[in-house]
């Protein structure tokens, strides 16, 4: 078991499957005062240094929204162009003078290990919001939440369950992390579609192979009709050398209500881990899903909140203390009935 006080979260490989479940429980904690049922100040004068040196809109806005929702403060910091970076200061000095200012810090970085190095530096907890093509630890966390919770409302598990990946399998952090993570269940099938020049990394699937799971790779979108769980994903053009070569690959995978309803069975799960890119050459995931119940990208983007609300309270040591400080909410919200 993961021993959260103090902690920093860069890697899913620091959990094993009771250190998720502990997460996870605390996340359904949260759920009242992510819902504004209730509130609580359970971290009061607490600061979060939020830095994000790569474009984000989830998960920068989620961790800030998630320190808030616990009653802490939030100082950002977006770009390199704004920090002392852009002069030459390192990442150990940067993390040695911002955890001085900080209790806590959350950090994005479009280098692969930016974030582990950065943390050697830190004199507290960091929390690696994505490096480079690497991890993405909290959205494979949120993104497992949302499967459990998902595939529960149909009376199937992890275990044993159909997962389709499509798109940029090979610089997307989010279904590297996810896979790993899905090494700690059993049974697990992959059909992993995407250009073959985008595969997934070979490490990944040697982890799958390790945990037992079967995969598929290929580049059609045919034959997955006994998928779960559809996790469609972005072409990454900024891990491209040039956006010419990124543009070859983008719209090569196309999900509507018409493919959809074609490829997958009736309540095929759909997921993304977002932005999804709706420009007319990709449109990879089509407006026309809005109103699909099985749409889940709004629910998981929302379960973001939760899952990095549970990690804060693990790693500041309150999670047990969150119901002592808390009070009603006396504004209307009806965010519970979204
Ligand atoms: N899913 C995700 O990482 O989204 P952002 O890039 O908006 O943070």
């Amino acid at each position: 078991m993961l021993q959260f006080e103090g902690a920093n979260i860069l890697s899913v490989d620091q959990f094993d499957a009771d250190s998720i479940q502990r997460v996870f429980t605390i996340a359904d904690q949260m759920i009242p005062y992510a819902h504004r049922k209730k509130r609580t100040r359970v971290l009061d004068g607490a600061i979060l240094g939020n830095l994000f040196f790569e474009p984000s809109t989830r998960t920068r806005v989620s961790f800030g929204t998630a320190f808030n929702l616990l009653g802490g403060e939030v100082r950002e910091t977006t770009g390199m162009e704004s920090s002392a970076i852009a002069k030459g200061e390192s990442l150990y000095d940067t993390a040695r003078v911002l955890s001085s200012y900080s209790d806590i810090i959350a950090m994005r970085h479009p280098k692969a290990g930016s974030v582990a190095e950065f943390a050697e530096g830190s004199r507290v907890p960091v929390i690696n919001g994505g490096d480079g093509t690497n991890e993405h630890p909290t959205q494979a966390l949120l993104d497992l939440y949302t499967i459990q919770k998902e595939l529960h409302h149909h009376q199937r598990t992890i275990d044993g369950m159909h997962i389709c990946m499509i798109g940029d399998l090979k610089y997307g952090r989010t279904v590297h992390s996810l896979s790993k993570l899905l090494c700690l269940y059993k049974g697990v099938q992959f059909t992993l579609i995407s250009p073959q020049e985008l595969a997934m990394p070979a490490e990944v699937l040697s982890a799958l192979e390790d945990a037992g799971h079967r995969f598929t790779v290929t580049d059609q979108l045919a034959g997955v009709m006994d998928a779960d769980i559809v996790y469609q994903t972005r072409i990454q053009q900024e891990r491209f050398a040039s956006l010419e070569e990124a543009a070859q690959y983008r719209g090569r995978f196309r999900l509507n209500s018409e493919i959809y309803t074609r490829h997958y069975k009736p309540n095929t799960v759909i997921m993304h881990p977002l932005p999804r890119d709706s420009r007319e050459e990709a449109n990879e995931l089509d407006n026309d899903l809005n109103q699909n119940p099985n749409l889940a990208i709004f629910r998981q983007a929302d379960n973001g909140v939760l899952i990095r609300m549970a990690l804060f309270a693990l790693t500041l040591g309150v999670a047990d203390k969150v119901s002592q400080y808390d009070t009603d909410v006396v504004w209307f919200s009806d965010k519970a009935n979204y």
